[in-house]
């Protein structure tokens, strides 16, 4: 009997092909690289599945470059959940309970904005906006891949794509201008239900 469960790709929102400065082609394509996340992670949960855990080692072993590589499919299906469902939306500043975090912890929207888009022009892969429970406040954190660096014990609320994917059709090297458009594109609701739905206490 098999213990391996199959994750599925969520649906892209019809809203995501229609957002202001991130053109419908980079949308789709970008959304075939999350499907692809999805299937690595599924084939390589089924490789586990007959792993052979009596030659692991850790130079190199089929179980070390399965668990690697599994946390970088992870990594890719996570950080791609939270960037497309609160993408969709009228931008602008940040409403209700996440605005309220947003200055208890930063002092302002305009330094906590300035802060994760320079996080986002200093990083390699994602910029993100997470809850750390421990701190028990939000910080701008910096990942150079899919599977780099997320601390623990935190909750992404704010995930920034700085991947070459996200915005070179539209923007070729302007990383800037499409870090300016991803903040007109965020959705503040999803956010703020997110805040409560993980009873994040503001
Ligand atoms: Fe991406």
């Amino acid at each position: 009997m098999s213990n391996v469960h199959e994750l599925a790709a969520r649906s892209l929102k019809p809203s995501l092909l229609e957002l202001t400065g991130i053109s419908r082609v980079s949308v789709e394509a970008h959304y075939r690289l999350y499907q692809g996340y999805v299937a690595k992670r599924n084939e390589i949960v089924a490789r586990l599945a007959d792993v052979d855990h009596g030659s692991a080692n850790q130079v190199y072993s089929d179980l070390r470059a399965l668990k690697v590589d599994l946390s970088f499919a992870i990594g890719g299906i996570k950080n791609h959940e939270v960037y497309f469902e609160h993408l969709g939306g009228s931008g602008g500043d940040p409403t209700g309970s996440f605005r309220a975090l947003v200055e208890r912890d930063f002092g302002s929207v305009d330094a906590w904005r300035t802060d994760l888009r320079a996080t986002g022009l200093a990083a390699r892969g994602w910029a993100w906006t997470v809850y750390d429970w421990d701190e028990r406040r939000l910080l701008n954190l910096i990942g150079d891949a899919q599977n780099t660096f997320p601390v623990w014990n935190a909750t992404p609320l704010v995930a920034l794509d700085v991947y070459e994917h996200a915005y070179f059709i539209d923007y070729q090297t302007d990383r800037g201008s499409y870090i300016d458009a991803f903040f007109e594109n965020l959705d503040w609701d999803v956010v703020n239900g997110w805040v409560a739905a993980y009873a994040i206490p503001v």
